[in-house]
């Protein structure tokens, strides 16, 4: 190997070491086994031997104390480590009760525990001698790190073994304080170390150090849980808790025995309320069956105890820390910032990503790359940044700055008069924005193309099948192409032909919705269609005329002009004409099958237990009623479903607007009830 070669290589696996220390220290999620990365370490030893010239201070072999993995000794469990069955509903938890008393009868009682969130640690006692610690592992077996363990103060090394039996197991969580978290985690800042998101990852991540030494510079605590031995101390679980108590062990002391589910409940409701106070952090609750021959009874499933079971609370806000910034170009060309972070557990789902909105988004939080970031799920499925944590920003750490130009294309990105959204104007070649308004033609509400979904309109694409919306209908011809790309086998292609030919009849207001008229949503489209009847007088209609219409104002207007002034898109429509699409309305369809709503107006908000509110859209107009998109005075019905938002609710109370529901709207078309 020569200099050159040796230089590169070293650098390579400085770099693939520090990646695989990041997600094993970081993420508490090893990607290679520790062979492997034992035999990277070993090669850069060898070759930092070699080639001392190439001895970097930043080398994982020089980080003195730091987080070199080493192999720990594999030992198997004696009691399987097992976890528990969870939930984050008060009906499973009732549930869990009732089947516990079809089974045992209703004469027991239960402990309920903190869930704390840190790693399980089983800890072998033997003559009043601490003998062994092991990690959770695989539930069968896990690393020994006991001169880890034995750096935590609160864990008894020797004890008074009077009245125990001669050797057991205790079982508890290993955590670390909030405090101490905070502290260490600055003082890892200034070291310019990469900070830990949470002080259950530090914890894990410290017990699996190599050196006890530098362990015991991370204080940590341990609570204790479980009691495992094959003589048996006391008849319940509460019991034999108190009686390791009384011994020096650490069991907290929110421990709490409950003469039924209600005291249970009343147990959580207040830890939900309270556990800010603790310093430390919890996840839920554990509920357990107390008396230890109704565990015997109730067993184990594969996985978990029947006997127990954890209630979790709802994490709403969450620290996590920020990987990286990318950009996600839509169909419309606006370029939105999206937050791509450390997985981490908030509200029931693992959340990976966070929207930023916008170019003004990344400046308020002045984000800088590497940040820790807290994270809140509000009533969107995505959840969003609330703000940087500005004590764990990185040393020299660099600002993330918005684009200039489109990272898809390139082209410079422009920013509209008034808006706070950047734009990338290359519509016709920036590939996102062209599979985009593909997608969008063929999805659900538009032409319903069920066998061209997302994924393959992407591949379809990529594979230079499809350019624009008109292509689909080009793919009958191209049958034979379309086999072998992606997954799609012969069965695929049929159901993708069927599903092509069948879009065909969506009636018109479904096209003109699916070709992407920039502010034409689905019930513009349907206005635009009701009143022109067809795309050529849609087309041929001045300013003035398309004013004309319902709800069509100044913008709309506008951008269906400045759609029908580009020759492509007029060439767009006429291919669609002569593949056979519905440009104009069917006559029959727009007849309503009855005039008993004539003269009325209604929004529909919320979801329904009947129909969909797409349905309901249909039958309201198919009897002469007419649909607003929002509650003014004079409006006469709202009809009202589950979940609706409450400023409809709230603005239909004060104007006096008759709130129905959708059993009053189908009695009124039936004429049993005329409101
Ligand atoms: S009892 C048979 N009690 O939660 C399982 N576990 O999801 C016995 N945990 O691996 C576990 N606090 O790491 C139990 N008071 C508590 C706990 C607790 C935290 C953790 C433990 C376990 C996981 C199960």
């Amino acid at each position: 190997m020569n200099l050159e070669e040796a230089q590169a290589r070293i650098h390579q696996l400085i770099k693939e070491i520090k990646s695989h220390n990041y997600n094993y220290y970081v993420l508490s999620e090893a990607k290679v086994s520790d062979q492997d990365f034992d035999s990277l370490l070993q090669e850069l030893i060898h070759l930092e031997n070699n080639f001392p010239e190439f001895l970097f201070s930043e080398s994982p072999t020089q980080n003195v104390g730091g987080e070199i993995n080493k192999n720990f000794q594999t030992v198997a469990h004696n009691y399987p480590m097992l976890s528990l069955g969870n939930t984050y509903s008060e009906a499973d938890l009732l549930a869990f009760d009732q089947r516990i008393k079809k089974i045992i009868g209703e004469e027991f009682t239960y402990v309920c525990e903190l869930k704390f969130d840190g790693l399980a640690m089983g800890i072998s006692y033997s003559d009043g001698k601490m003998i062994q610690a092991v990690t959770r592992g695989d539930g069968s077996k896990g690393d020994e790190v006991t001169e880890n363990v034995k750096t935590i103060h609160s864990l008894p090394q020797n004890y008074n073994s009077d009245g125990l039996p001669s050797s057991f197991e205790v079982r508890g969580e290993v955590i670390m304080h909030r405090k101490a978290f905070n502290k260490l985690n600055e003082n890892r800042l200034k070291n310019g170390e990469q900070v830990y998101a949470n002080p259950r990852n530090f914890a894990s991540g410290s017990m699996k150090l190599q050196n006890p030494k530098e362990v015991a510079k991370r204080p940590m605590d341990c609570f204790m849980y479980g009691f495992y031995s094959n003589e048996r101390l006391k008849e319940g679980h509460y019991e034999n808790m108190m009686a390791l108590k009384s011994k020096g062990f650490n069991v907290s002391q929110h421990i709490k025995k409950c003469d039924g589910i209600q005291d249970v409940l009343e147990y959580i409701h207040y830890w939900e309320k309270n556990r800010e106070q603790l310093s430390y952090d919890i996840d839920g609750i554990v509920i357990k069956v107390n008396e230890l021959n109704l565990q015997e009874e109730l067993g184990f499933t594969v996985k978990s105890p029947r006997w127990a079971i954890s209630y979790k609370y709802q994490a709403l806000q969450v620290q996590t820390l920020l990987k990286e910034v990318t950009y996600q170009i839509g169909r419309t060309g606006a370029v939105t910032p999206v937050a791509n972070l450390e997985p981490v557990q908030l509200a029931g789902t693992v959340v990976k990503r966070a929207t930023l909105h916008n170019a003004n988004e990344i400046l308020r939080l002045d984000l800088h790359e590497g940040d820790t970031v807290l994270i809140e799920k509000g009533g969107e499925i995505i959840p969003k940044i609330i703000s940087v944590v500005p004590e764990f920003r990185l040393k020299n750490s660099i600002a993330v700055i918005f684009p200039e130009n489109c990272p898809e294309c390139g082209t410079k990105l422009i920013r509209k008069d008034g808006e706070a959204v950047f734009y990338c104007p290359n519509e016709k070649e920036c590939s996102p924005q062209v599979i985009g308004k593909i997608q969008h033609f063929t999805s659900r509400k538009a032409m319903n193309i069920d066998s061209l979904g997302e994924e393959t309109v992407a591949l379809l694409f990529t594979n230079n099948l499809i350019h624009s919306i008109a292509d689909i209908y080009t793919l009958r011809d191209k049958q034979n192409l379309l086999l072998g790309i992606g997954r799609l086998g012969q069965k695929s292609v049929d159901n993708l032909i069927i599903g092509i030919e069948a879009s065909k009849e969506m009636p018109f207001e479904k096209v003109l919705f699916g070709i992407g008229i920039r502010f034409v949503g689905e019930t513009i489209a349907k206005k635009l269609a009701f009143h022109f009847k067809s795309i050529d007088q849609i087309k041929a209609a001045l300013y003035d005329e398309l004013l004309e219409a319902d709800e069509i104002g100044d913008k709309i207007a506008l951008s269906v002009i400045e759609f029908f002034a580009d020759e492509d898109n007029n060439e767009l429509i006429e291919q669609l004409k002569s593949s056979g699409l519905n440009l104009e309305t069917d006559q029959k369809m727009m007849k309503s099958t009855s005039t008993i709503l004539e003269g009325k107006s209604f929004v529909i908000s919320g979801v329904f237990e009947i129909n969909s509110r797409e349905d309901l859209t249909k039958i309201i107009e198919e009897n002469g009623g007419k649909i607003l998109s929002s509650v003014s005075a004079k409006l006469n019905y709202l009809v009202a479903g589950e979940n609706m938002g409450p400023s409809k609710l709230e603005k239909a109370n004060k104007l006096g607007v008759p709130i129905i529901n959708e059993t009053d709207l189908l009695n009124m078309i039936n004429n049993e009830n005329t409101l």
